[in-house]
């Protein structure tokens, strides 16, 4: 039977995704979106969201527009989120309002109006630093990256014997380790979810998503995720610059997997409860997906530039284990990346991108958070 879904943060990347699979199944959906320039600039722009999509245009903080927005709805799916580790650094107060605020009042709504079940969009960043393996094997799952010094080679954790640790995939029982003011409102969020929803006989999932990627996301949004940022400066001819290395490692799903993940994760009895690592199975150095898709949009000119410098926030390697979700929702990462980055380029190809890239990093090494 068709169910009626509220997508909070559904204009955004992931939420069109989401929108449009669950409309190709029959089901109705609605989204809460506040539009924020920072991603959207001027407003919607025409046919980002199918027509079938009964939008409301309001924020999440606002319980009357939530309580609105929840009339007749069997499911939600909490997307309405700050995303940017980098950004979340100086705008503390914005992102822990809108990420917790948010999610205390959609919570808040859903106690006289509750629905069957909430997904939320968790993270992998509540992870911290992934698990590691050092150089007699041992597992650590407890590695928090130190500052580095000028004398120091490698920009990987070292283990004792004063080696670089390997990254290995990370299960979600390792112990959460914030880095970041994103990441603590993230573990919040998820948090919320799977207290609240089953005091008020409601079911919570999370999913930890790992690097969404895909045509849509707002290209002239500076913090927005590494791939965009890449192609928006690819466009306008001017070399992506790369944080540390470029050697950590991320694993980077394409949104279609992303939504397909949140239909199963809506559905399927066994998510219920749960927190889902949600990636692609496969890892990659953030220096190969920046030559990769150079060649993908015919730009092989254009080679990164290092920075040398971290981020402050970011860690250095976090790549998934996605087995539970494999074997208890039967998800399937199906995309390749490297039609993936063909898809994306032929749609950055089409579109405005306003590099300002330029401006941001300006701005958070003002703030001594690029050092
Ligand atoms: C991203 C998402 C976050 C999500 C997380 C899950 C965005 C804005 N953030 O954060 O919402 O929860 O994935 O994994 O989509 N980098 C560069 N140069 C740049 C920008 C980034 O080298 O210009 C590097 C970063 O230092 C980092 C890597 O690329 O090492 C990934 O950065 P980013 O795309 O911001 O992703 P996350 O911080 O992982």
């Amino acid at each position: 039977m068709a169910q009626k879904v509220l997508i909070t943060g559904g204009a955004g990347f992931i939420g069109r995704f989401v929108a449009a699979q669950l409309l190709e199944r029959g089901d109705d959906v609605r989204v809460l979106d506040s539009l924020i320039p920072q991603v959207h600039g001027d407003g919607l722009a025409p046919g980002v969201l199918p027509a079938e999509v009964d939008l409301m245009t309001g924020d999440v903080r606002d319980i009357d527009a939530v309580r609105r927005a929840l009339k007749g709805i069997d499911k939600v799916v909490h997307l309405a989120a700050e995303v940017g580790v980098g950004q979340s650094m100086y705008a503390i107060d914005r992102y822990t309002s809108v990420n917790d605020l948010g999610t205390a009042t959609l919570f808040q709504a859903l106690i006289d109006d509750p629905v069957a079940r909430v997904v939320v969009a968790s993270s992998m960043s509540i992870y911290g630093e992934g698990l590691y393996k050092d150089s007699e094997g041992t597992t650590h799952e407890d590695v928090l990256r130190r500052p580095r010094g000028p004398n120091d080679a490698s920009w990987d954790p070292l283990d004792a014997a004063g080696l670089p640790m390997e990254p290995i995939p990370t299960p979600e029982t390792k112990r959460p380790t914030l880095a970041s003011v994103y990441a603590i409102t993230k573990f919040v969020q998820e948090r919320l979810t799977l207290t609240v929803a089953p005091a008020y006989g409601m079911e919570g999932v999370a999913l930890r998503l790992w690097n969404a990627y895909g045509p849509g996301q707002a290209l002239s949004n500076p913090y927005t995720g590494v791939l965009a940022i890449f192609a928006s400066r690819i466009a306008n001819g001017v070399a992506p610059v790369i944080f540390e290395d470029g050697q950590q490692r991320r694993d980077f799903v394409h949104v279609k997997d992303v939504a397909r993940a949140f239909l199963l994760a809506l559905d399927h009895p066994k998510a219920a409860g749960g927190v889902f690592n949600i990636g692609s199975g496969e890892d990659r150095s953030v220096n190969d997906v920046a030559t990769l898709l150079a060649d993908a949009m015919g730009r092989a000119d254009i080679r990164p530039e290092i920075a040398g410098k971290a981020r402050a926030g970011d860690i250095r390697h976090c790549i998934p284990d996605i087995d539970k979700a494999v074997e208890q929702l039967g998800f399937e990462p199906i995309e390749d990346f490297r039609d993936g980055l063909t898809e994306l380029a032929e749609w950055v190809s089409r579109q405005e991108a306003t590099d300002r890239v330029g401006e941001a990093r300006q701005e958070l090494e003002a703030r001594g958070l690029v050092a």
